[in-house]
């Protein structure tokens, strides 16, 4: 399976330029799965909801989204992309997993980082596993990577690769992902976006470096920092059905979910 991200910079508002930018960057594309960045669209430091509400798309009448179809059926890919979600007066942080006959499924970001608590409503949608090709794929979007149970979910319901759409401004993440994918033996594909959004509000900048990790933890590649980057590779998917960490570990059959209560009490 020949998978891969495309790393860019969104200039915040502008969703006809940045539909446009990643519309060229694939259209001699060869691939299966190509993950964008989160918010790819529209850009990512919003005001408010009110702000995210106007650049968001209603995925039901989305000229940017029917694009990225249209380009999903001539290059016959699949794509994950971030984009704001209008519903009525709901706004979500979405990832639209798009085939080459319309979009596929929707994951609307669960846990919200710092003030996107301002800009949009909490995610709703189930983590559950989409087959492409016979693959299963997961979704996560940036900040869930803080939460480990995110990935072990989607690695319980057998995703092989799990796909991340991502906005990061901290440091962390790309090396937790190389733990998320050590823990539950399965790829990790980070497509991260890099550069700023200046807004009247603040100023956040973007890090870049998107990576694809293989089962175990090995870094297979991680772009640079702040550089436009199309990174495609050929992994083999069955590497992630193995869960033996030494000869007598199988990360999931080991679990002991009966000690692990708390995880799913909130109380
Ligand atoms: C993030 O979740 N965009 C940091």
């Amino acid at each position: 399976m020949k998978v891969g991200f495309y790393q860019f910079r969104p200039l915040f508002g502008r969703p006809k330029h940045n539909c446009k930018k990643i519309l060229t960057a694939l259209e001699n594309i060869d691939a299966d799965l190509v993950v964008l960045p989160e918010l790819a669209l529209s850009g990512y430091y919003f005001k408010d909801k009110n702000e995210s509400l106007k650049y968001a798309e209603d995925p039901d009448k989305s000229f940017h989204l029917d694009r990225m179809v249209e380009l999903a059926n001539k290059r016959n890919l699949h794509l994950i992309i971030g984009f704001a979600e209008k519903r009525i007066n709901e706004c979500y942080n979405s990832a639209a997993l798009i085939g080459p006959h319309g979009i596929e499924h929707i994951y609307r970001k669960t846990h919200l980082f710092n003030e996107e608590k301002f800009c949009f409503d909490p995610g709703d949608t189930p983590f559950i596993v989409n087959d492409i090709k016979g693959v299963k794929i997961g979704i996560m979007i940036c900040f869930d990577w803080a939460f480990p149970e995110v990935t072990r979910v989607l690695a319980l319901q057998g995703a092989q690769v799990i796909c991340q759409p991502a906005n990061l401004v901290l440091s962390f993440c790309q090396q937790t992902m190389l733990a998320r994918c050590i823990e539950n033996k399965v790829f990790a594909i980070t497509a991260n976006r890099y550069g700023m959004d200046k807004r009247p509000h603040g100023t956040l900048k973007f890090t870049g470096k998107s990576q694809i990790v293989a089962p175990g933890g090995k870094l297979l590649h991680r772009a640079a920092s702040q550089r436009d980057e199309l990174f495609i590779t050929e992994i083999n998917p069955r590497e992630a059905e193995s869960k033996m960490l030494t000869q007598h570990n199988d990360v999931f059959a080991d679990r002991r979910p009966e000690l692990y209560s708390l995880l799913t009490n909130k109380n």
